[in-house]
């Protein structure tokens, strides 16, 4: 157990980024925060002012984690995605972008 966790504490980035692995299924349960305004196709939400949401269903996997990422690290910036994404762990936006990925 404990030489398990000292390889992954030494195992660099790469093995770091291979361990957090997206389960759509594990993301079922965490997608409720998301369809209110990204269940529905053309939907466009009225606060803080009218915008239209972007379909994430069917995106690719890799562009879903960078997005999620970048709103979370400040780098894009958008009033709710700020907030949402600041809640979300690595392996919350690996399971969400899993589900949404293959959602068609
Ligand atoms: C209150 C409405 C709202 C909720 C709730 C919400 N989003 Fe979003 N989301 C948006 C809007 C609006 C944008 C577009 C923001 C922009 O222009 O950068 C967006 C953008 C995104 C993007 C980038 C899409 C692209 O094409 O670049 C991703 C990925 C995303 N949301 C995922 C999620 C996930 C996953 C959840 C649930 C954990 C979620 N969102 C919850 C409104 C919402």
């Amino acid at each position: 157990m404990s030489l398990a966790f000292l390889a992954c504490a030494f195992g660099g980035t790469a093995v770091a980024a291979d361990e957090i692995k997206g389960s759509a299924e594990a993301a079922r349960e965490k997608v409720s925060m998301c369809i209110g305004c990204h269940g529905i196709p053309g939907y466009r939400a009225s606060f803080p002012e009218v915008y239209s949401v972007p379909m994430i269903a069917g995106q690719n996997q890799e562009y879903l984690v960078v997005a999620l990422k970048a709103y979370a690290s400040g780098e894009r910036t958008h009033p709710t995605m700020d907030a949402i994404s600041k809640s979300l762990s690595e392996q919350d936006i690996a399971d969400l972008a899993a589900y949404y990925s293959n959602l068609k």
